[in-house]
């Protein structure tokens, strides 16, 4: 069994995923902790309905990253946690952060990586005309949406998609790809060497 803390902005729909997960035993993991870096995270309302432990950390004015990174790290120490899961959490963390909890914090991203980084992925894979694309899992190390890929799955390319219907298409695949790589790590089945994950 795995514990794990899920960062959100948003609508939390990964985070309700994974949490489904959980309550059908498809994943050996307790969710001890979901945390909004804003107050007015959709997600949030899922979180109270079904009781699992909250927290709203904003970011005070003017205030660095490395602040707001100490009170977070504070704020994630308060439970007993194995692993940080980003789940559309909008901010960029600091070097300092990723390197205290390295190799203990997973990001998803709607593409296949290293294939569009960074914000719009789904309007960026529109652009370039691919005909797949998908999403991945990965560990987060100080680059933006770099770091060792634990696994991805593959969705394509309709020539009618517009930014909505690839979004849709690929979301679908996060809400089981999540799951699935955190119950790869609570069977100890995911090894790092290097830049390279080992799935077992
Ligand atoms: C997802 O598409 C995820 O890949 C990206 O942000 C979005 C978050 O969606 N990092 P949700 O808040 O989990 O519904």
């Amino acid at each position: 069994m795995i514990n794990l803390a899920i960062l959100i902005s948003g609508r939390g729909s990964n985070m309700m995923a994974i949490h489904q997960a959980i309550q059908s035993g498809k994943l050996d993991a307790k969710i001890q902790l979901v945390l909004s870096n804003t107050a007015k995270a959709a997600g949030l309302e899922y979180t109270q309905r079904e009781g699992i432990p909250t927290a709203i950390l904003e970011k005070e004015a003017n205030e660095s990253r490395a602040s707001y990174d100490d009170r977070l790290t504070r704020e994630i120490e308060k439970h007993p946690i194995d692993y940080i899961c980003l789940a559309g959490f909008m901010r960029i963390l600091s070097k300092g952060f990723v390197d205290y909890f390295h190799h203990r914090i997973l990001n998803i991203h709607p593409s296949l990586l290293p294939a569009f980084p960074g914000l719009d992925a789904q309007k960026q894979a529109l652009e370039a005309e691919v005909t797949t694309s998908g999403c991945t899992v990965h560990f987060v190390d100080e680059g933006c949406d770099t770091g060792p890929i634990i696994d991805q799955r593959v969705v394509p390319v309709l020539p009618e998609d517009d930014e909505v219907s690839l979004s849709e298409r690929i979301l679908r695949e996060e809400h089981q790809l999540y799951s699935f790589c955190l119950q790869k790590l609570a069977e100890g089945k995911v090894n790092i060497e290097g830049n390279k994950v080992i799935l077992k």
